[in-house]
């Protein structure tokens, strides 16, 4: 079968650590568009990496695939306690994304995990496979979302801006109502909902925080270039966070995010680091006549 040897060539190119984590990212993007048991084996031997970056991105493409077929290995990455909270807390979400309930009890357990960030992912993947199970719809929530992104909660129903901001900022409110109101806003794109959703980078929850950055990356709205700097700036600000901020200031890709990722690709922190030298290469990627980001089949053929 072609599709088996594509996976191949472009999986060992994900899986060797000597190739450039740029390269490696465009792999990984490739066999998530390849799909099938091939691409998910390969995606998997990655896991014994040592990027916490690439590892994370491992379990969000898997989610977001959403093939059964991956759960045993995210299960594996949830209960592994050497792996770093940000790829755990991954594995987590991408068992929510899937969606089977057959994880719940998994999800449950480590909805007490002492680390915060896997705790209340679980926490929040546990409400959502509960809304599937009382019959909430994944194509409706699906519908409402121009970014074709498999949420870890579906969108509030309709609401005008203030009140979702109200919503969002209640700290007194579950982290899964929160994250409604967040993809509702998100859904809506306004600059008033962008603005809203930037003053959820000042809330408790770091997990919350990333999140904020997360959809604000999938907005690109240039009137959040403050905020998002703002928090990839704060040295004392959670990896997690300034990763994701990193990440939204690439996809924006103006100028001015630019000049700001040339500054952070040296950070001391290894996951701000590699976000922003990842980052740089899809914005040159935008900027430029290459055909496709994820490109690691035709770089095999030699054609770009
Ligand atoms: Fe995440
Ligand atoms: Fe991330």
């Amino acid at each position: 079968m072609a599709s088996e040897r594509d996976a191949a060539a472009v999986g060992s190119v994900l899986v060797n650590s000597k190739q450039d984590l740029t390269t490696r990212f465009r792999a990984l993007f490739t066999l998530r568009n390849l799909g099938g048991p091939e691409a998910i084996k390969w995606i998997s031997e990655a896991f014994a990496d040592e990027s916490a970056l690439l590892k994370h991105e491992l379990a969000y493409c898997l989610g977001q695939m959403q093939d059964e077929r991956a759960i045993p290995i995210l299960e594996t990455v949830l209960k592994d306690t050497s792996q770093e909270p940000m790829v755990r807390h991954e594995a987590g979400e991408a068992l929510g994304a899937i969606g089977n309930p057959k994880v719940l009890d998994l999800l449950k357990h480590h909805a007490e995990d002492p680390v915060i960030e896997v705790a209340e992912t679980c926490q929040l993947a546990v409400r959502r496979l509960e809304w599937l199970m009382n019959g909430g719809n994944e194509s409706v929530e699906k519908d409402l979302n121009p970014y074709f992104s498999v949420d870890p909660a579906p969108p509030a129903l309709k609401k005008s801006v203030p009140e979702l901001r109200v919503q969002l900022l209640d700290e007194s409110l579950t982290l899964f109502e929160r994250y409604r109101a967040m993809f509702a806003l998100r859904n809506l794109g306004t600059e008033e909902a962008v603005l809203a959703l930037g003053d959820g980078l000042q809330c408790s929850s770091a997990l919350f925080r990333h999140e904020i950055g997360y959809v604000l990356g999938q907005i690109q709205h240039e009137a959040s270039i403050p905020q998002l700097q703002a928090a990839l700036e704060k040295v004392e600000e959670n990896a997690m966070v300034r990763h994701e901020c990193a990440e939204a200031l690439g996809s924006i890709g103006k100028e001015a995010c630019l000049q700001i990722l040339e500054r952070y690709k040296k950070d001391q922190e290894r996951v701000v680091k590699e976000s922003c030298e990842v980052a740089l290469d899809m914005l040159e990627y935008e900027n430029s006549s290459q055909f496709q980001y994820a490109d690691g089949l035709l770089r095999l053929q030699g054609t770009q």
